[in-house]
């Protein structure tokens, strides 16, 4: 583990200073440093009243606020943070968050797309990006990696996580974080991770924004927990966010069992909880507080450190210490850790370090940066169909490009652009120019109605076909169709939670009108969460899943298209077949009637199958991969599983090789399979490579209707692939000996 704190932490040092601090510190001044204020730059959630924004004004400008977000650049930051020092009696500096989550400047791919490479490597280098451009515009800490694990593709916010999978979610989470914080905290170009959203957020009911997640202890702990567990321990992430949601009926921003006990207390966290946007208000319309006061007090009790525009704090936690309901203890450990970031960030040396105009004119939108983009989107396209030889585009084909998608150049910047300008991605037409490929576009259909960057309501296209015409006698005269479907980039991310994952619009019907005169389309699939694709599946020969890729988004598209890359994209997440099968996900439990019997009473609906349409882990290459000679061999410490993968084909290519596991019978049911290691190769045509992937006990234990971590002695199955339906299986059987040399976790 690279540990992020610098000498001085270690010694003890900040803790000596942070002591004197706080015994020269009024109550008054620790309530402020306990507070966030928003900024003007962005909005990213409910505006205050006018007599707030009035009161934060003074706050501000005579130094009592702790921390901002939504402020960005060098010249908005220095003013404020000129504020905090100068004007206040202790000159405590301020940190400045943003939500920095796929880039600041520079926008690589929506982070779902990310996981969808499996390549740990270049997603930290994604993450390190957009923590060098962030720094850059005055920053110091960014509320990223989302970590919530999802099974809801109606959820918005899928797009800003990784998926389905807690092994994966793990590793992407441990990346990310260790991109944003580097090597060293107080570097200036480094910034303060943050974990969110504590917790089960992802679990949101029937994938309606903000609702409740109604998961069992099991659920929670083998589910949700393990990507905030794999990031405290191994990659040191020094802030935490809480959630809007209930879990057991508790809002996360109120819940003592997993802030103060779990976090703070089994996980011996250190570093800072900040709330969400008002959420420790919103506890009041959950029902679970009676007024501000009680919020207040609730809140700092259950160990939600800094309060993020409830301003809940602020009004009433310095009574709430007078009147001894709240022991100034409290309040001190929540300082503490706040004033201990502040340290580890190198605030107190310089308060100016992240401040610098010439690194702001220097740093932003470099061509390394732009590259980083590129590469991280050709690594996250997931090719999901390709038949009869439809792909890579052959060139003596006379092609259609039709779709306004492939000429948006503001769709593939993606919700959470932070600071990105408006409309400036690469289209797919400006990469198939750059190519320079023959084809003659036309755009079909609209989309959404509006301008796609401002709007919200998001105004989809529901009634103007003045472009089928068009479209559909260009599609008739060419070979080939490139069709460009999908969302916008607000489509998708907070508050975007839609109830039918097809094709928005018109854009089902524009296809099928396509596919009567012309069937051979390769669809390429923009968007910020898996859509339900069925009727494409059926009828095209190709489909491309491209998300929304970021800045260099076209180039990498014709890329894949051209096959100058080969595509190794792989999905985090499950697509359905139709709405009504969700949650659908591959780690799910058998039920006591898994399999297809002659009567009606078994497991299954009576409309629809049970697998989905593309499974966890899908996504083919133009060579293909065979799998062969799988062992396993029990070492000391861990199962050794290893196998060969065979490039079978004739071009070069990557593969996700994939393991998977399954525990036969255990103390709870345990799902019908898990992934628990991957390593991506690359192999060139009729190259072989053995791969070892080691089985720790980490990996071969669960957490228990207690939340105990245990391992149980049995069979396991082992399964390996380039998918979630890997078919080549094995077995082993560990005894309680093995267990005893594998050590409890
Ligand atoms: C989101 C958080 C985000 C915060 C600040 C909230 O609405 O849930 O993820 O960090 O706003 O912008």
């Amino acid at each position: 583990m690279t540990s992020t704190l610098t000498h001085a932490d270690k010694t003890g040092l900040y803790e000596t200073r942070i002591d004197e601090l706080l015994a020269e510190m009024t109550l008054t001044e620790k309530v402020g440093q306990l507070t966030q204020f928003s900024g003007f730059h962005d909005v990213t959630g409910p505006a205050p009243a006018e007599w707030r924004a009035a009161q934060k004004h003074h706050l501000l400008q005579n130094g009592l606020i702790g921390s901002m977000l939504n402020v960005v650049g060098v010249e908005a930051v220095r003013n404020y943070q000129k504020f905090a020092v100068e004007n206040s009696r202790l000159g405590i500096p301020m940190m400045f968050a943003y939500d920095v989550i796929h880039g600041q400047k520079t926008m690589c791919p929506i982070p779902l797309a990310e996981a969808a490479s499996w390549d740990l490597n270049l997603i930290r280098k994604s993450a390190r990006v957009a923590a060098i451009e962030a720094a850059a515009q005055g920053l110091n800490w960014t509320f990223a990696p989302m970590v919530d694990v999802s099974r809801e593709p109606r959820w918005g916010r899928v797009m800003e996580g990784a998926g389905e999978d807690p092994y994966l979610g793990s590793r992407i989470a441990e990346a990310r974080v260790k991109g944003f914080q580097g090597d060293n905290l107080s570097a200036n170009d480094t910034i303060l991770a943050t974990i969110k959203h504590f917790a089960a957020y992802g679990f949101a009911e029937a994938g309606k924004e903000y609702n409740t997640a109604e998961i069992g202890t099991t659920t929670l702990h083998n589910m949700v927990l393990p990507p905030f567990d794999a990031a405290l321990k191994n990659a040191n992430p020094r802030s935490v966010m809480n959630a809007f949601n209930t879990v057991n009926g508790i809002p996360g921003t109120g819940d003592a069992a997993l802030q103060r006990d779990w976090l703070k207390g089994n996980q011996k966290f250190d570093g800072v909880v900040v709330s969400d946007w008002g959420s420790a208000l919103e506890m009041i319309a959950h029902g679970f507080v009676a007024d501000e006061r009680e919020a207040a007090k609730v809140a700092i009790l259950a160990g939600s450190d800094i309060d993020m525009e409830s301003y809940v704090y602020l009004d009433h936690l310095e009574n709430l210490v007078e009147s001894g309901e709240v022991d100034e203890a409290v309040i001190d450990d929540a300082v503490r850790r706040v004033l201990r970031v502040k340290f580890e960030l190198g605030l107190f040396d310089d308060p100016y370090r992240y401040i610098d105009s010439e690194r702001e004119q220097t740093r932003l939108f470099t061509e390394s940066h732009l590259n980083t983009a590129l590469a991280m989107a050709r690594k996250s396209i997931v090719l999901l169909k390709n038949e009869r030889g439809a792909l890579p585009l052959s060139a003596d084909k006379k092609i259609a490009l039709i779709g306004a998608l492939a000429v948006d150049q503001d769709a593939p910047l993606g919700n959470w652009r932070a600071d990105a300008d408006a409309h400036s991605a690469m289209s797919i037409m400006d990469g198939f120019d750059e190519a320079g490929l023959d084809y003659v576009y036309s755009y079909g259909v609209t989309v959404q109605l509006g301008d796609s960057h401002f709007e919200y309501p998001v105004h989809v296209n529901y009634e103007n076909r003045d472009g089928f015409d068009e479209a559909v006698a260009i599609a008739r005269d060419m070979d080939q169709v490139v069709l460009v479907v999908g969302e916008t980039a607000r489509m998708s991310g907070e508050g975007r939670s839609r109830a039918d994952i097809g094709l928005p619009g018109l854009q089902q019907e524009l296809l099928e009108a396509i596919h009567a005169v012309n069937p051979n389309i390769v669809l390429i699939v923009m968007s910020g969460r898996p859509l339900v694709l069925s009727w494409a599946d059926a009828n095209v020969p190709a489909i491309v899943q491209v998300w929304h890729l970021g800045h260099r988004s076209g180039g990498a598209i014709t890329d894949v298209l051209t096959g100058k890359e080969n595509p190794s994209g792989k999905l985090p997440m499950s697509f359905p077949r139709s709405v009504g099968q969700i949650p659908i996900y591959y780690n799910h439990l058998n039920t006591g009637r898994p399999g297809p019997r002659d009567e009606v009473t078994w497991a299954h609906y009576s409309d629809e199958k049970n697998s989905p349409l593309y499974a966890f882990g899908h996504g083919l290459s133009y060579t293909w991969f065979e799998y062969s000679d799988l062992t396993t061999r029990l070492e000391i410490d861990h199962v050794d599983v290893s196998f060969r993968v065979k490039n079978a084909g004739h071009r070069d290519g990557e593969e996700v090789a994939q393991l998977y596991i399954r525990d036969r019978v255990a103390s709870i049911a345990r799902p019908v399979k898990e992934l628990k290691g991957f390593e991506k190769v690359h192999l060139s045509a009729g190259e072989t490579k053995r791969i070892h992937l080691k089985l720790k006990g980490d990996e071969l234990g669960f957490f228990n209707t207690q939340g105990n971590f245990v391992i149980e002695q049995g069979e396991f199955d082992v399964f390996v692939g380039g998918t979630s339906d890997a078919p080549l299986h094995t077995m082993f059987n560990l005894s309680d000996e093995h267990i005893m040399s594998f050590g409890a976790k």
